[in-house]
Parts: C-alpha cells; sequence; structure tokens
C-alpha cells in the first residue's frame, strides 16, 4: 500500500506538471484566463499530492519521491487542451480507484477513509473539466465565444492565494 501511496504522489505532482504546461501553452496564445484556470488546477493538483505525502508520513510510512515525466507541451486548440485535462482526470480516477481496490483486498481501513476524499473529488475534477470542455465547443469557432470563456475561466480563485503580477 505504501509503494502504491508513492506512486500515487509521483501521479499528483505529475498532473501538476501537465497543468501547468498547459498553463504555459495558454500563456503563449494570450489566453489568460484560460492559463489562470490552469494555474489553479496546478496548485489543486500540489495540495492532492502534499495530503498523500502527509498521510504516508502521520502512518508511519516513508515518502520516496522519484523523477516526474516531462509533460506534453503542445496542443493543437484550447479545446484539445481541455479534452487532454478531461482524458487524464478519467485515467487519475481510475488510479484512485485502483488504489482504493488495494486498500480493501489488504483490509486497510485507514487508507480506504482517507481515499474516500480522493474518490469524491475525482467526480468534482472530471465534472470541472468536462464543463469546460462543452463550453469551448459551443464557443465553436467564433473568437467572440472563446474571448468569453476565456474570461470566465479567469474568475477562479487560486487554492493557495498568490502575489498578484504588477
Ligand atoms: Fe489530483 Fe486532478 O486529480
Amino acid at each position: 500500500m505504501e509503494e502504491a501511496l508513492n506512486k500515487q504522489v509521483n501521479a499528483e505532482f505529475y498532473s501538476a506538471y501537465l497543468y501547468l504546461a498547459m498553463a504555459a501553452y495558454f500563456e503563449s496564445i494570450d489566453l489568460a484566463g484560460c492559463a489562470k484556470w490552469m494555474y489553479a488546477q496546478t496548485q489543486e493538483e500540489m495540495v492532492h499530492g502534499m495530503k498523500i505525502y502527509d498521510f504516508i508520513n502521520e502512518r508511519g510510512g516513508r515518502v520516496k519521491l522519484e523523477a516526474i515525466e516531462a509533460p506534453q507541451v503542445e496542443w493543437e486548440s484550447p479545446l484539445a487542451v481541455f479534452e487532454h485535462a478531461y482524458s487524464h482526470e478519467q485515467h487519475v480516477t481510475s488510479l484512485i480507484n485502483d488504489l482504493m481496490n488495494l486498500a480493501i483486498e489488504e483490509k486497510d481501513h485507514a487508507t480506504q477513509i482517507f481515499l474516500q476524499w480522493f474518490v469524491t473529488e475525482q467526480v468534482e475534477e472530471e465534472a470541472s473539466a468536462n464543463e469546460v470542455v462543452q463550453k469551448l465547443k459551443l464557443a465553436g469557432a467564433s473568437s467572440g465565444g472563446l474571448f468569453m470563456v476565456d474570461r470566465e475561466l479567469g474568475q477562479r480563485q487560486m487554492p493557495i492565494p498568490v502575489p498578484q503580477k504588477d
């Protein structure tokens, strides 16, 4: 279980890295709102990673950090980015489900209760990425629609307050 939880710490930090790469893509095409959404998502993933990190320590385990894989850095459109984010969250859900299955198999009740938070969180994670996919599909090829979606995504609050640029 400890080894599997360590792998998930890596997966959460990889997610943070992937969303940061998506933020960089949006910065490069001047969609500041989409970039802001991705910065907030990056922070959330770091919080997820740290939650598992803390739990391993709390249970008397040993956190072992591994190399984080390089993420994809280019996409063909804003829609392609959010479709990737949505499919990535579906993948993370399957990782959480595998962890839960292992905790059940090992009759590790404390880890099962701990993982319940992640099971619930994944429902929200999938829904919020898919919501943006649907919005971008509605906006279609119109630059006005994209502008409105970008403005809306820029309203997302940062989970961890950061100093404002200028
Ligand atoms: Fe850590 Fe986006 O799930």
